[in-house]
């Protein structure tokens, strides 16, 4: 997701995790954003002043005292410059600091300003015996409990102590992540989505399949950006390679078209939209039980293929009136004609379509450009752009 002209605040307390954060600061900044940080002291024994400094590119905010500070109250004018406040990793003591209202530092006193106005991510990272303490989780769901703030569920993994437990901080993606979801305006909060990404894998034997090109890129942007409007995302994928960046969205993974046509039969009545942007094998091999050898003087090998089930059609059927069906459409010739009759014949509300003829669209690169066709005969262009900015687009013109 761009992060253009957004202007965050990183607020860094002392925890091992900290060493994770230069990234973090790295990838908000290629995103677009503008990055300030304010540190508590013990934070600094952890990631370096320079370090921080040299990463956002812009002077540490850690004392509250220092007479190098532009004017004596940062804590005031850094939470009225920036968008959005995430604080990682936020430590036992400082998540207890802040919920209790607590501003005895440069961090918690630019906290204490930024709460009540503007949106923040907030990521504990600690040993999983001061995750269970009592008062560490009476803070969180003191925090949980104001409405402008996010506390994220640390990652369970092995901690900086060595033991396996509950208390690691997630990766600088899932930050990032949670960031852009908290800059983006909930218009679907309550809404079910179902989507499908990535290629179905049709094997011919216990070593070789059928497959195509499909890397999961565009359904993972639109479950991204479902996920960023408040909607509860069930994402069924195939073989992919796309990366997802937020443990929240339902993730169930599939192989064959038949594995996937059942993930999407029983999850679809709970769901209030579909998505189908999956590339689905239209055709699939009986496969064999021993892989196949090659005989001496064999030339070819025929492989009988069957139809797979039609996942979009079996859900237009099942389609209620309150439910809607949207598909995509990946065509080489003649492609709005073929889209506009896959949508028929499947009972589409909508579909997606894009071209292998247009380049920079389709399989595997990171932008797309698509038309939005609907069954109510509207229709809608998105010039190329990134995934994630087309993903966006879709669900500007269709939800
Ligand atoms: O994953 P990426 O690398 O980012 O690439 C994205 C994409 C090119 C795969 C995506 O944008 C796309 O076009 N997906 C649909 C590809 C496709 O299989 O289209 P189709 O025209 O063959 O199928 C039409 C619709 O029917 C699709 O919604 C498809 O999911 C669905 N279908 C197809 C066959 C089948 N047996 N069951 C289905 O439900």
């Amino acid at each position: 997701m761009t992060l253009s002209n957004k202007k965050i605040l990183v607020g860094i307390s002392g925890g091992i995790a900290a060493y994770k954060i230069p990234e973090l600061i790295r990838n908000l900044r290629k995103a677009g954003a503008e990055v300030r940080v304010t540190t508590t002291r013990h934070a600094l024994e952890f990631v370096t002043e320079l370090t921080l400094q040299t990463v956002s590119g812009a002077r540490v905010y850690s004392d509250v005292f220092a007479a190098i500070n532009e004017h004596a109250t940062e804590h005031i004018s850094l939470p009225d410059w920036c968008d959005a406040m995430i604080v990682a990793p936020a430590t036992a003591n400082v998540l207890g600091k802040m919920a209790a209202g607590i501003a005895d530092d440069a961090l918690t006193t630019t906290f204490a300003s930024c709460a009540a106005r503007k949106p923040i991510v907030v990521a504990p990272a600690m040993n999983d015996k001061m995750w269970e303490n009592p008062a560490t989780q009476k803070a969180v769901a003191e925090l949980r409990r104001w409405p402008n703030i996010r506390v994220l569920e640390p990652a369970e993994g092995e901690l900086a102590c060595g033991v396996v437990g509950k208390g690691r901080m997630p990766e600088a993606d899932i930050l990032q992540e949670a960031v852009a979801a908290a800059l983006t305006t909930k218009t679907m909060s309550g809404r079910r989505v179902l989507i499908t990404a990535g290629g179905t894998t049709e094997p011919i034997d216990p070593v070789r399949c059928i497959s195509n090109h499909s890397t999961g890129k565009m359904g993972f942007a639109l479950a991204h950006e479902c996920a960023r409007r408040g909607a509860e995302v069930t994402l069924i994928a195939g073989a992919v390679t796309a990366q997802l960046h937020n443990p929240e969205i339902h993730r169930i993974d599939v192989g064959t078209a038949r594995e996937m046509h059942r993930a999407c039969m029983d999850a679809w009545p709970t769901h209030d939209t579909a998505i189908l942007c999956a590339a689905v094998a239209d055709f699939a091999p009986e496969a064999a039980e021993q892989k196949i050898k090659k005989q001496p003087g064999q030339t070819e090998l025929l492989l009988p293929l069957h139809i797979t089930p039609d996942i979009a059609r079996s859900m237009g059927e099942t389609k209620r009136a309150d439910q809607r069906l949207i598909g995509f459409a990946l065509e080489t010739n003649h492609e709005e004609a073929n889209a506009l009759r896959k949508m028929e014949n499947k009972h589409l509300d909508a579909i997606v379509l894009n071209s292998l003829r247009e380049a920079g669209a389709g399989f595997g690169h990171d932008t797309n450009c698509v038309t939005v066709l609907t069954a109510d005969g509207r229709s809608a262009s998105l010039p190329l752009a990134s995934k994630a900015e087309i993903a966006s687009g879709i669900l500007d013109t269709l939800i």
